[in-house]
């Protein structure tokens, strides 16, 4: 493998932490920064944090071997060649991304920068951004010469995050200056090289020694462009096979059999096309708000991303009513939940549409027993346990007694649950997915009333039976 880069990584969140342990992983010498005194201290202490697949082992491998934690940023950024800026950029008020941790960590940077340094941005910020940070630098009194500031943005999916950036479908480098974009270039060699993937111990996934990832040289801008407009595609496919999915139901169509129609077409592709609850989680929500206003500061006409997030926030509501007109009344109801993380392997529960939907519920007056594999000790502080709140052990104690099962996070851990058990757990047989993760038929069998997302509602043969005769 080449020469390893000395590197600082700013931040370390979902995307910093997994960001500097693949650095460390490819070869590179890495100080992991923050200003979460306790983050550190419990990074240090080789707590991982984040439920994260590989995360623990990798971390463990590299511990003071190739990756070390600090929050002296000044020092950390001193001894570096590189400096990735990872620190989140939350949406403000107004819709726009909160730039002012990334403005705080740059005024930083530039008071440790007496040596040629290139800075990176690895947080989703909008277009201009790189400008600013630049511009904040200088003003620090900071020289051109002795920085260049480049924009690669990450494309990491939580709970797969590792695997996505050993693998990634391509690397964007936005780079207005050769220097700049020659030291991104080296950081990235052993992955674009396809070195790597040759390793005996390297994690494997779609990349290999014959098909390396490609890495994308842009100008900043675009690079800056590409991480937002790929958020809002996504969230925009997701939309669509929503609006899809409630066509189905008002057709008795069935959104798996169109999906999967619509997929097969390579120009469309299979992937996200996903019908739910809408989506969540600490990117999508953010981000596609961030681009509309940023569209709308330049005067652009984009109002398909307003109709995004109106979609996704009326899914949420439908899903609601759709547990509503299977119990007919909600006052009263105890409700089971599996599932508080805003999708399966992972503790996030950052804009969680399963906890909106728990605080719907909550609202309407129903009692909740709730279930997440992995996310709820980060629920329980979110959403503290009460009279009509409980935090259960398992999925089946979620069950217990409950008038109805409500799935709302895609754990594949929930996909193989005893679904006998279940039924007997259950007061009345009712469950309703917002995620399709069962087999309609199957659970026709186990005679539950199935109702989920874009497909016929199911109804336990003997009821079926009763209708049929006009004795219900
Ligand atoms: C990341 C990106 O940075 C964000 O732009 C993207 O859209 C989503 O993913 P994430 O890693 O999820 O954010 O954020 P978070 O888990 O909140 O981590 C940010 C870290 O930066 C925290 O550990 C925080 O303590 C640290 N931080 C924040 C600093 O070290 N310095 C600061 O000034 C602010
Ligand atoms: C996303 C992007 O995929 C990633 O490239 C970017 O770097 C960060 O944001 P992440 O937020 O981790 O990643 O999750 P993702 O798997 O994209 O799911 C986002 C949301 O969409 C979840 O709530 C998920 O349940 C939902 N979703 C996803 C669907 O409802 N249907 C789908 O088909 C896919």
């Amino acid at each position: 493998m080449s020469e390893p880069i000395q590197i600082a990584v700013v931040g370390s969140g979902y995307v910093g932490l997994v960001a500097a342990v693949c650095f460390a992983e490819i070869g590179h010498q890495v100080v992991c920064v923050d200003n979460d005194q306790g983050k550190v201290a419990a990074l240090e202490s080789g707590d991982v944090l984040i439920h994260e697949k590989h995360l623990p082992e990798l971390l463990k491998r590299y511990h003071n071997n190739g990756i070390r934690f600090t929050t002296d940023l000044h020092e950390a950024a001193g001894g570096s060649e590189a400096i990735f800026i990872a620190v989140g950029t939350p949406q403000s008020e107004t819709g726009d991304a909160d730039l002012s941790y990334v403005e705080a960590v740059a005024c930083e940077i530039a008071r440790s920068l007496t040596s040629y340094k290139v800075i990176v941005e690895k947080s989703t910020v909008p277009v201009y951004t790189n400008e600013w940070i630049g511009r904040a630098i200088e003003r620090n009194g900071v020289a051109r010469r002795l920085f260049d500031v480049v924009s690669n943005p990450e494309f990491l999916r939580e709970g797969t995050a590792v695997e996505d950036f050993l693998h990634p479908d391509r690397i964007v480098v936005g780079a207005d200056s050769e220097a700049a974009a020659t030291l991104l270039a080296a950081i990235y060699a052993p992955l674009t090289s396809g070195a790597y993937y040759s390793r005996p111990q390297a994690i494997s996934g779609c990349c290999s020694a014959s098909q390396p990832p490609p890495l994308l040289n842009t100008s900043t801008k675009s690079a800056e462009i590409i991480k937002h407009a790929s958020n809002a595609f996504l969230a925009l496919k997701i939309s669509f096979i929503n609006a899809v999915s409630n066509l189905c139901e008002a057709t008795d169509a069935n959104i798996e059999q169109v999906a999967r129609g619509i997929g097969l077409d390579r120009r469309i592709g299979p992937r996200f096309l996903r019908p739910g609850i809408g989506y969540g989680g600490s990117c999508f929500p953010k981000d596609v708000a961030a681009f509309r206003s940023v569209a709308e500061q330049l005067g652009i006409d984009f109002n398909l991303l307003t109709e995004i997030e109106k979609i996704n926030a009326q899914q949420k509501k439908r899903f609601l009513a759709k547990v509503r007109s299977a119990l007919w009344t909600l006052r009263g109801k105890r409700i089971g939940v599996l599932g508080l993380a805003f999708k399966g392997e992972t503790d996030d529960i950052r804009e969680s549409p399963a906890i909106d939907l728990v605080q719907m519920l909550l609202a309407e007056g129903c009692s909740v027993a709730a279930y997440d594999p992995a996310a709820m000790e980060r629920s329980q502080q979110a959403l503290p346990a009460s009279a009509q709140l409980r935090y259960v052990e398992d999925a089946y104690a979620a069950a217990r007694d409950a008038d109805a099962l409500l799935v709302l996070t895609d754990w594949a851990e929930f996909a193989a649950l005893d679904l006998k058990r279940l039924a007997g757990a259950l007061r009345y047989p009712i469950v309703v997915d917002g995620r399709n993760l069962f087999d309609p038929r199957l659970m026709q069998e186990h005679g539950f009333t199935y109702i989920s997302v874009g497909r016929p509602a199911v109804y336990p043969a003997r009821e079926v039976e009763l209708a049929a005769a006009g004795t219900v």
